[in-house]
């Protein structure tokens, strides 16, 4: 899961997916990583933390880090929340493979980055799992 910051909406797409993926007995390891590198070894932005909390889903442990391109090696899939995500990952794929595991969360639409507006973080929130779900019915269905 990748965002500008790794700080706002990733931290919330790796809880939310990994909790999905654990109630479902999947075996997946989700990661996130920010593709900017400002924030990095910092705990998620406080505004997530809640907002995940009152979900009732602890983010509260996760590191931020930066994207890099031993990513393409280490997961199967990697979901980013924008189109300048997208691109920027996509900038880093070293191959035509790597690059085919880069795709928005929501398919065709981005996930607003909310750290510029208290009120974002309860619909961003909803977004993400929104995503999520759709990633859990395709692979459970
Ligand atoms: P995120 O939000 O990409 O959802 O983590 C942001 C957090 C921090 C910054 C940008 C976006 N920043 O520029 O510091």
């Amino acid at each position: 899961m990748v965002c500008l910051g790794n700080i706002c909406r990733s931290p919330l797409a790796e809880g939310i997916m990994q909790h999905m993926a654990d109630e479902q007995d999947l075996d997946w390891q989700i990661d996130s990583a920010g593709t900017g590198g400002w924030h990095v070894g910092e705990g998620p932005d406080k505004r997530s933390t809640r907002t995940a909390h009152g979900r009732g889903i602890d983010i509260s442990k996760q590191v931020c880090r930066q994207f890099s391109k031993a990513d393409f090696e280490e997961f199967d899939h990697i979901f980013v929340m924008d189109k300048m995500n997208l691109s920027d990952v996509l900038a880093m794929a070293p191959n035509e493979e790597a690059a085919k595991k880069v795709k928005l969360l929501l398919g065709d639409k981005e996930v607003p980055d909310p750290y510029y507006d208290n009120n974002q973080f309860e619909p961003v929130f909803d977004l993400i799992e929104h995503g999520c779900k759709a990633i859990i019915n395709r692979a459970t269905s």
